[in-house]
């Protein structure tokens, strides 16, 4: 029987050994040491031993069982960190490769525009305001003395939602919005999106942008106008930036005036982009007609201001040489990102 024991301690711990994963090992469990394994096998035969030869196999026996149990954890242990290893040396990562950079989204040409647009102001003592695109016709029209019968109605042309009710054809209706509000000094622009029914393509857009500006105060002059605009142009185009106003009407201003700028690519010797004429319209302006001013219950003996209109989209594509207004408007990625 001790030759028995002697042999499977030396089976065990050959095969033990060469077992290469967790599995084998423990189908080795079983087969040394199970219920119906090989060692429990020798001891079902310990009754058959004198008194004397039995306690010395029992020792015997338990030794082989320890020792076998003891082999068998230890070649676990070492069959779990191997796998461990390879899969971390699986998982390594290269840290010397170029890393993936995440996509960073940006300002859109309007926005890096308005922006500049907001800091002058902001600089000149401006506030800035905001209201609804879908407009009364009162303030989009009525209050700017622009009744229905007027013919200034006839060149904007309106998305009407009810008769009352608009899509707003200009930031003007602000000027009213404002003057209702707050009473003198008032200095404020009002940039947003106006609508207008016009067909699509390179220089139009049902939808477009609009800047309203609006002073209102004691002994405010068409000078001050004059200086403002001619400062803000500057500041946005450069100070070599010449402007000259031509006389022009609208409704809600008295006198009122276009103001055009040196053209930015040719500096005024004329180019394609000026077509030939060195100045470029910009926009529109005026002192503010003294009936609105009392439409608004602000006494126009007292006080008197100016206003101005500007589109945002010429001012952006005479910035970045932008040809067509529609690239503003698609969100191509590959326009989009040469901004930032
Ligand atoms: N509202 C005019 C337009 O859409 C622009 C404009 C002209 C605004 C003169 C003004 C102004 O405030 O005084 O064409």
């Amino acid at each position: 029987m001790k030759e028995a024991l002697e042999q499977i301690r030396q089976t065990a711990s050959q095969l033990i050994a060469a077992a290469d994963s967790e599995k084998a090992v423990d189908e080795l469990r079983v087969r040394f040491l199970g219920k119906k394994g090989e060692l429990t096998g020798i001891l079902k035969q310990m009754g058959k031993l004198s008194a004397e030869e039995r306690p010395v196999v029992g020792a015997l026996a338990n030794q082989v069982r320890e020792e076998i149990d003891e082999r068998i954890r230890a070649r676990m242990k070492e069959l779990a960190n191997a796998a461990l290893t390879a899969r971390l040396a699986g998982e390594t990562i290269d840290v010397t490769l170029p890393g993936k950079r995440p996509e960073q989204g940006g300002l859109h040409p309007f926005h890096l525009v308005l922006n500049d647009f907001k800091d002058i102001f902001l600089g000149m003592g401006f506030d800035v305001v905001s209201g609804p695109e879908v407009e009364l016709d009162h303030y989009n029209f009525e209050m700017l003395t622009i009744p229905k019968t007027h013919p200034a109605r006839d060149t904007q042309d309106t998305f009407y939602i009810t008769e009352n009710i608009l899509l707003r054809t200009q930031t003007s209706g602000m000027q009213i919005r404002t003057m209702e509000k707050r009473k003198p000094p008032i200095r404020i622009i009002a940039p947003g999106r106006v609508y207008r029914s016009d067909a699509v393509d390179a220089t139009h857009s049902p939808i477009f942008h609009q800047i309203e500006g609006l002073v209102v105060d004691e002994g405010i002059t068409f000078s001050d106008l004059k200086g403002t605009l001619e400062v803000f142009i500057k500041k946005l185009y450069g100070p070599d930036t010449k402007v000259r106003f031509r006389p022009h009407h609208f409704p809600y201003t008295e006198p009122s005036a276009e103001m055009d700028m040196s053209c930015f690519k040719c500096g005024g010797k004329g180019c394609s982009m000026c077509k030939g004429e060195g100045w470029i319209e910009i926009l529109g302006c005026g002192m503010v007609h003294p009936k609105v001013l009392e439409n608004c219950g602000i006494d126009s003996e007292k006080y008197t201001g100016y206003a101005f209109g500007i589109g945002l989209e010429r001012v952006v594509m005479m910035r970045y040489g932008i040809d067509d207004m529609r690239l503003l408007y698609e969100n191509d990625l590959r326009f989009l990102k040469q901004f930032n």
